[in-house]
């Protein structure tokens, strides 16, 4: 039988996340978690690069936070391995190869750095090598597939770059990876901005920008009803304007159907019968998740046991990647036979 084909993502513990990250990331790791071998990380050592985050006792809460979380959006420990990632030593150790061969330049390009460096008055030198640690990730794992938001596509295409310019220097040992994308919804734009995805930064700062995955239903429907629309009424499938199509996608998600279909349904009725909809159709979404979420998180023991178990079984996959590459690299020099003398020394 053909071994099956592996998937690796990952999610970065800076705060709950939100209904992008579950309609693009989370709900897509969750439906090929069956089919695939499936391996999910909490990326903290990419949180530290966000200066929201850098507060250990916040760090320590978030990390528990987003594994109940993912768990219990329907990640399941019986078909994933979910671990955190400073918990596997390799990710640092491969992070720190790749970047001796990955030009400044590439990473001085990046979309995130380019933008979060303009935004803040110091930038340190984890946040320029950021990509670096994520192509590590991806690589360790011999990864075929990527499921990601749209956002990440800069992320995985630089992690093949990384991996063929490796290819050039030392020989093949990595897979060279595919991102996917959750057809129609690999960006879920901001509800009170529909020119900007939603993201868990401008949540932190912006009332109505996102949604949660622990909010409230009453927070929800305030979030939902005042989402920016245009300045039209009705719902006219032939003209969306990027509010109300943000809206029509976020419920086509959540129900299943189609885009005909949901266009068929609101078509020709007011916005706010559209917004009534998406309301209940996350609530009715969300209310099992959050309900889950709650009995892990009143269980810690038994989710830093579930974190345990995946990286005890991640380090062995990544441990082999690993030595495969500093092979390659020339850092497996056998330790000496017992009573030779160094030559420096003699
Ligand atoms: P992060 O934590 O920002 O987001 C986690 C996942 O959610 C997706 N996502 C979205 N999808 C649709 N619409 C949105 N508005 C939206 N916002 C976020 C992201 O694309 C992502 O898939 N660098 C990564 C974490 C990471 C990683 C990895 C991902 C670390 N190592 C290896 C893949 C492979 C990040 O910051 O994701």
């Amino acid at each position: 039988m053909a071994a099956r084909r592996r998937i690796f993502s990952g999610v970065q513990p800076t705060g709950v996340p939100h209904l992008g990250n579950y309609l693009g990331a989370i709900s897509l790791w969750v439906a090929m978690q069956a089919e695939y071998e499936a391996v999910f990380c909490i990326a903290d050592l990419h949180a530290l690069t966000t200066p929201d985050t850098v507060n250990p006792a916040h760090l320590r809460t978030a990390v528990r936070d987003t594994a109940a979380i993912l768990l219990a959006s329907g990640v399941d420990p019986a078909h994933a391995i979910l671990f955190v990632q400073s918990r596997v030593p390799a990710h640092a150790e491969l992070a720190w190869l790749l970047g001796t061969v990955t030009p400044v330049g590439w990473l001085e390009r990046m979309i995130q750095f380019k933008t979060r460096s303009a935004e803040g008055d110091s930038v340190g030198a984890g946040l320029l090598a950021y990509p670096v640690l994520q192509a590590a990730d991806i690589l360790l794992y011999r990864t075929d597939v990527v499921p990601v938001g749209e956002d990440q596509r800069q992320h995985i295409e630089l992690t093949r770059d990384i991996a063929r310019r490796f290819h050039g220097l030392f020989g093949e040992v990595f897979t060279l990876p595919e991102a996917l994308y959750r057809s129609g919804g690999a960006r879920i734009m901001g509800l009170d901005d529909p020119g900007t995805k939603m993201s868990k930064s401008a949540g932190r700062h912006r009332a109505r920008h996102a949604i949660g995955l622990v909010d409230s239903p009453d927070s929800i429907r305030d979030v939902i009803m005042h989402a920016v629309t245009d300045g039209g009424r009705e719902v006219r499938a032939d003209d969306l304007s990027p509010g109300v199509a943000n809206l029509v996608t976020i419920y086509q998600l959540l129900t299943s159907r189609s885009r005909g279909e949901v266009l068929a349904e609101f078509e020709g009725k007011g916005y706010a019968m559209l917004k009534a909809s998406v309301a209940e159709a996350v609530i009715s979404t969300l209310d099992p998740i959050q309900q889950r979420y709650r009995e892990l998180s009143a269980e810690p023991e038994a989710l830093d046991a579930i974190l345990d178990s995946g990286a005890e079984r991640a380090r062995p996959l990544a441990g082999a990647t690993l030595e495969r590459v500093k092979r390659a690299m020339g850092l497996d020099a056998p330790p000496p036979p017992p009573g030779a003398r160094l030559s420096a020394i003699a």
